[in-house]
C-alpha cells in the first residue's frame, strides 16, 4: 500500500482536536434521515472513509445494513464501540478504498467529508470503483469541496493550546490545504482537490457514473467559529453530489474495475 498523507493525517488531527472519535451529533441522524427519505427505503449501505462511524451508526439505527470502511484502524475500533453502545450492528472494514474488494453490490454508497485526496486520476479510479459497487438504480452520495470557499478563506490561522491551524488554497492545483502545526512537532497538511459541479461532470466521464443532483451544504465562518448548515451553492464549503450508475455499465465492465 502506498503511504500517503491520508495514512497519518486523520489520526494526528483527532489526537489534537478529538474531532473524529466523538458521540453522534444530531447532524448525523438528520443526514441519515435525509438519505433514507431520498431512497424511500432502507437497505445495504456502504460508507467510504467512515471515520468514527457516527453516520454509519445513525444509518444503522434507521434500519440500513451498513458496511463502514476506513483506512485508520482506530476509527474502526471506535465505530465498533459506538455501534455496540447504540445497540446496532455495523460491519466494520479496515482497508483502503482503492484496493478493497466487496463480494456484492450495495443499494447506496456514501462518502462524507474527504473526497479529493489524490490526483484527478485517483478520483476517477475511486469513482469507477463506486460505479462497480452500486446495484442498478442505486445512488452514491459524495461530499465535494468547493474552490470558492477555500480560496476566500485561505490564510486564516487559529491558535489553539498546543497547536496552530492554518487554511490555505493552492490556486494552480485547485486544492484546499489545512495545516496543523503541533508545537515542537512536525506539521501535517491535508490537501483536497476542489471541484465545481461542472468540473465534477468532466471528471465523471468514463467512470460509469452520472450526476443526478447537487445538494448545497453548509458554510463555516472560521473567524466567528459559526457553522450555518444551509448555504447557497455559491457560498457553501461543500456540496453533495448524487450519482447513479450508467444503465449501460455491464457486469463485465464492473468486473474490470
Ligand atoms: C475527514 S475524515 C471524515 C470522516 C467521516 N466521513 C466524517 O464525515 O466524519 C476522512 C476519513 O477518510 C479516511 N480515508 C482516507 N483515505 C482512505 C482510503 N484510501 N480508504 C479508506 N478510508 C480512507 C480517513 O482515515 C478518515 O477517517
Amino acid at each position: 500500500m502506498t503511504q500517503h498523507w491520508s495514512h497519518t493525517f486523520y489520526a494526528l488531527q483527532d489526537r489534537l482536536t478529538g474531532c473524529h472519535l466523538q458521540e453522534i451529533h444530531p447532524h448525523h441522524a438528520a443526514l441519515a434521515a435525509r438519505i433514507t427519505h431520498h431512497l424511500k427505503h432502507v437497505g445495504t449501505l456502504l460508507e467510504l472513509g467512515a471515520g468514527g462511524g457516527q453516520f454509519a451508526v445513525s444509518a444503522a439505527r434507521q434500519g440500513h445494513q451498513v458496511t463502514a470502511l476506513d483506512l485508520w484502524a482506530g476509527a474502526g475500533e471506535y465505530t465498533r464501540s459506538l455501534a455496540a453502545r447504540n445497540s446496532v450492528s455495523v460491519q466494520v472494514v479496515t482497508g483502503d478504498f482503492y484496493t478493497v474488494d466487496f463480494p456484492g453490490t450495495f443499494e447506496s454508497v456514501c462518502y462524507w467529508d474527504g473526497f479529493g485526496i489524490g490526483s484527478d486520476d485517483d478520483q476517477r479510479r475511486l469513482l469507477s470503483r463506486v460505479a462497480g459497487w452500486l446495484r442498478p438504480g442505486a445512488t452514491a452520495f459524495i461530499d465535494i469541496y468547493t474552490p470558492w470557499y477555500w480560496a476566500y478563506h485561505a490564510g486564516f490561522a487559529r491558535q489553539h493550546p498546543g497547536y496552530t491551524q492554518v487554511y490555505g488554497f493552492d490556486a494552480q492545483g485547485c486544492r484546499m490545504t489545512d495545516t496543523y502545526m503541533p508545537h515542537g512537532e512536525e506539521a501535517l497538511t491535508q490537501s483536497l482537490r476542489c471541484y465545481s459541479p461542472a468540473d465534477l461532470q468532466l471528471l465523471l466521464s468514463g467512470t460509469g457514473l452520472v450526476l443526478t443532483d447537487v445538494w448545497p451544504g453548509g458554510d463555516y465562518d472560521p473567524q466567528a467559529g459559526v457553522y450555518r448548515p444551509e448555504a447557497s451553492l455559491g457560498e457553501c464549503m461543500t456540496f453533495t453530489v448524487l450519482l447513479q450508475r450508467e444503465p449501460s455499465l455491464s457486469a463485465a465492465g464492473r468486473a474490470r474495475r
